[in-house]
This record gives C-alpha cells, structure tokens and sequence, in this order.
C-alpha cells in the first residue's frame, strides 16, 4: 500500500476527491492520517467519515513557527507517508520542514503560478481585468508557491464573473488535476530532480503540463 498523509485548514473537498478516487479504486493510496491546523475545519469530518484517523494542530498554541512545524513533522512522520498532501493547507512553511519533505510534498494553489501566489487568487484575477485563470499542482519548496509546477488547468474568466462563481469553476478543474498528479507520483512516474518536475522520464518545462 501507498500512505500518504493529507494537510488540510478548511472544507476538504480536495481531500473528498481524494478519498472517493481511492475508493472507486481508482487511485491506489492509503490515505492514514489527515491533519489539521484548525480543529473545526470540515475536513476533519469528512475523514473521520472515511474512517480515517484525524489531528488537530492549533498553531496558535505553539510560541514559533519552528515549534509548530516541529510537532507537525513528528505527526506526519509517525506515519512514514511516501507523500504528504497539501489539501487548502493555508499555513506558511519553514524551511527545514519543506526540507525534509523535499520532492515528496505537493500542494495545490488556486491560481496560474506563478502569478497571484498568496491568498485572494479568484479576486485578484478578476481586478486585474484576466481572461484566464486556473488552478497548479506543484512540489513544495521553501519559497511560498513557487515549487517546480508538475501541472496547470485553466477556465475563462467572463464578464459577469465574481470571486465566488470562478471558485466553482476552479474547485472542479482542481478535484480532476490533483488526483491525477497524486496518480502519477503513485505510479513512480513523477519525480523532482534538481528542482525540476520529470514526468514519465522528460523534464516538464516551468509552467508544468
Ligand atoms: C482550494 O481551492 C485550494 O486550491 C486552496 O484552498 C482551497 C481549499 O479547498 N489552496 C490555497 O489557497 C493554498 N494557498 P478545500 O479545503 O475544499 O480542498
């Protein structure tokens, strides 16, 4: 079998994505832990659901960020996860945890990376007068949403469009994207080399598939 270990901060539903693949057998993982740095998040429900075991991890009860991330790396490596899930996981990374974690960490970020990094993507976009916006899987790096891009999927922006109704579409291009990244990983066929994404033996240009 194939752990991995899901981060989450919210509602889940990448996480739900995940979990359904994996019980229609179509994903071959073993989702064994999910944790979550806000102890009401939806998510949390969803794998106790699934059968799942669950933690919370208040940041706020930590005194650094280096304390946290500490506690975090023990929770995650109790499991020996061969890739963790970063699933809506909306907390700022030291180093030396997206050190230890390097080339078997994903995340997925509301946006065409590497434009709109940070929070408030949908909105962002919309100001900015974009036609086009998306959605990235990358790996995660040291540097906040900036890790070798693996692959990108983008919708239009229209006119009447706002925040919440580009959210929808965003939310359905991610729940097909990040399965199918996971997928590959599971497969052997995704690797990070020297900062870059080689898929199924090719180097992936910056902007990922
Ligand atoms: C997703 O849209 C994900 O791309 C975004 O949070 C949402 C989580 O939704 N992630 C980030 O903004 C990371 N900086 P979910 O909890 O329903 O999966």
């Amino acid at each position: 079998s194939f752990p991995i270990v899901v981060l989450i901060s919210g509602s889940g539903s990448n996480l739900q994505a995940l979990i359904d693949q994996s019980l229609q057998g179509e994903l071959d993982i073993n989702i064994c832990a999910v944790i979550s740095n806000k102890a009401d998040a939806y998510g949390l429900e969803r794998a106790k659901l699934a059968g799942i075991a669950t933690h919370a991890l208040n940041h706020k009860s930590f005194g650094s960020r280096e304390e946290f991330d500490s506690e975090l790396q023990k929770t995650i490596d109790q499991y020996q996860p061969k890739l963790v899930v970063l699933a809506g996981f909306m907390r700022i990374l030291t180093e030396t945890f997206t050190k230890h974690f390097e080339g078997r960490m994903l995340n997925i970020h509301p946006s065409l990376l590497p434009k709109y990094k940070g929070l408030n993507t949908h909105q962002r976009a919309i100001d900015a007068n974009d036609t086009k916006h998306g959605v990235s899987v990358h790996f995660v790096s040291s540097e906040l949403d900036a890790g070798a891009i693996i692959l990108q999927a983008s919708t239009s922006i229209e006119k009447e469009e706002t925040a919440e109704t580009l959210a929808v579409k965003v939310h359905a291009l991610e729940y097909i994207i990040y399965p199918l990244a996971v997928k590959w990983f599971r497969e052997d066929r995704l690797t990070l080399h020297n900062g870059h994404v080689i898929l199924d033996g090719e180097t992936l240009p910056e902007s990922g598939i």
